[in-house]
This record gives C-alpha cells, sequence and structure tokens, in this order.
C-alpha cells in the first residue's frame, strides 16, 4: 500500500495539491488519485474509513492539520455521515457544481433509490424486516447493510467495505462509495412487503473480486423461510438470482 502511495504522490503532483491553501468551509474538493485513503484522523496513524478516487467530490468541512510529512484536509460525508482526512496532495478544488448533487440531498443519487431506502428503513424500524449491523466476517466497518440503507435515506452514497478474504485476496473489498441500484432497493422493499427478511448484506463485506456487491447492484438474504419466494422474485424484478445456501444472492446488472 505504501508504494502505491508514494506512487501516487509523484504522478499526481502536478494536477493535485492543495497543500498551503486556506479554502473556505464549504468549497467544493474533488479527489485526484486512485485508492487515495480517507482517515478518522489527521495523520498516518488515523484509520482508514473510506477510499476514494478521482471524480469524487466533497465540501471542505473546514479542519486543516498538518502532520506525518501531509497537510491533511477534513471533507465532509466521504463515507455517509462521516467526515474524513484526506492528504492535500491528493486534492483538487473544483467549482460547487461538482458538489451540487450533494448539497441537493441525493449524494448523486436518485430521489427514486433514496425513496426506497427510507421506505426500507421504515419496515426495519417497525421489525417487518432486519437490516443486518454486522458482517460474518467481523469487521467493523460502515458498510453494514443498516448502513447502506440508512445513508441511501439520508441522501449519501452506499459504503462500500475495504477489506480481503480468500474470494479476493487482493486487492479485496475496494471501499468508497456508492449509488445503490433502484432496482435492487425496489426489490428489498417488495421483498420485505411480502414478509419478514433478514438482509445481510448490500454493499458491504468481501466477496469476489469482481462482486456486483461493490457496485451497489447486489444483495444477500438470509433464505428463511422464503428461499423459493426470494429467488422467483428476483427474477420477476429483472434480477440473477444464485442460491449460496447460507443466502440468496440476487445481483442486477443492467
Ligand atoms: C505540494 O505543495 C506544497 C506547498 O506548495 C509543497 O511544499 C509540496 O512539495 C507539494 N507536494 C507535492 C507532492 O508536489
Amino acid at each position: 500500500m505504501w508504494r502505491v502511495f508514494l506512487l501516487l504522490t509523484l504522478s499526481w503532483a502536478v494536477t493535485a495539491n492543495i497543500t498551503g491553501q486556506h479554502p473556505k468551509s464549504g468549497t467544493c474538493m474533488c479527489i485526484s488519485g486512485t485508492g487515495v485513503h480517507a482517515r478518522t484522523k489527521a495523520g498516518l496513524s488515523g484509520s482508514i474509513h473510506a477510499t476514494v478516487n478521482s471524480g469524487d467530490c466533497f465540501k471542505f468541512h473546514g479542519g486543516i492539520l498538518t502532520t506525518d510529512g501531509y497537510t491533511w484536509y477534513q471533507l465532509q460525508h466521504v463515507s455517509g455521515s462521516e467526515n474524513l482526512w484526506v492528504a492535500g496532495n491528493f486534492i483538487n478544488t473544483a467549482t460547487s457544481s461538482h458538489c451540487s448533487s450533494t448539497s441537493s440531498g441525493s449524494g448523486g443519487c436518485t430521489a427514486t433509490a433514496k425513496d426506497y431506502a427510507c421506505r426500507i428503513l421504515a419496515m426495519h424500524n417497525s421489525g417487518k424486516i432486519h437490516l443486518w449491523e454486522r458482517h460474518p466476517s467481523g469487521v467493523h466497518d460502515n458498510a453494514y447493510s443498516y448502513n447502506n440503507i440508512k445513508d441511501t435515506c439520508d441522501g449519501h452514497k452506499a459504503t462500500v467495505s475495504h477489506y480481503t478474504c480468500a474470494e479476493c485476496r487482493s486487492p479485496g473489498a475496494p471501499g468508497g462509495q456508492v449509488c445503490l441500484n433502484e432496482q435492487l432497493l425496489k426489490y428489498i422493499y417488495d421483498v420485505g412487503v411480502k414478509g419478514y427478511a433478514h438482509i445481510n448484506e448490500v454493499a458491504g463485506a468481501c466477496h469476489s473480486c469482481h462482486s456486483y456487491h461493490y457496485r451497489g447492484r447486489a444483495v444477500d438474504i438470509d433464505p428463511g423461510s422464503r428461499r423459493s419466494d426470494f429467488i422467483t422474485m428476483c427474477r420477476n424484478h429483472g434480477g440473477w438470482a444464485l442460491d449460496e445456501g447460507n443466502h440468496i444472492h440476487c445481483e442486477f446488472r443492467h
């Protein structure tokens, strides 16, 4: 990871580096680089709660701190509602239009997605379905199915996990954020309308390296007593279903 970090520092130095600048809070800032670490604290000891990439833009939250050889800028809502710190070497300032989709409350995702997410969250809160608040791996992050749905309902992108597993030893789950697919959310909602369901994972956890989960286009549901129902409903919604034994996987490729 260190090698990647240094490489990016060099290759992006010409286009991105706001080190030394003191922009106003609310200034739109865009990432320049791939797999850039966003940390909970300024400094290399701050834990990495998200990885961000070129094209991801966030409003500046106001914090600037120089430590460990870098000047760190605090960006808003990088991971759901979390404000995280990114080294200035990987940041450009941008016109506010690059951040306007976030301020309109949709996180750049569709209003329909937000609407379904809020309805799913309401079902969770009333006990009609259960959105899991853990990963089978035991890894703690902001990408549990509960977080994904709550963040989408709150107008943010859903967080993707960032860790490795046997199914994808390298590079592992990629991290970052993603808009959840509308059809996927409609499927989860309709599953809940028909009866109780336990939603294991949406964009979170580590799966095979090219998993549709990382694109916000797949869900894993505990089969309970509705195994064939979940598979049939997935197909009827235009999805592709796979019975993986301890869960039903349903993905939406288009
Ligand atoms: C970024 O800019 C600062 C201040 O101008 C400078 O000291 C630093 O060397 C630059 N870093 C890179 C990687 O270009």
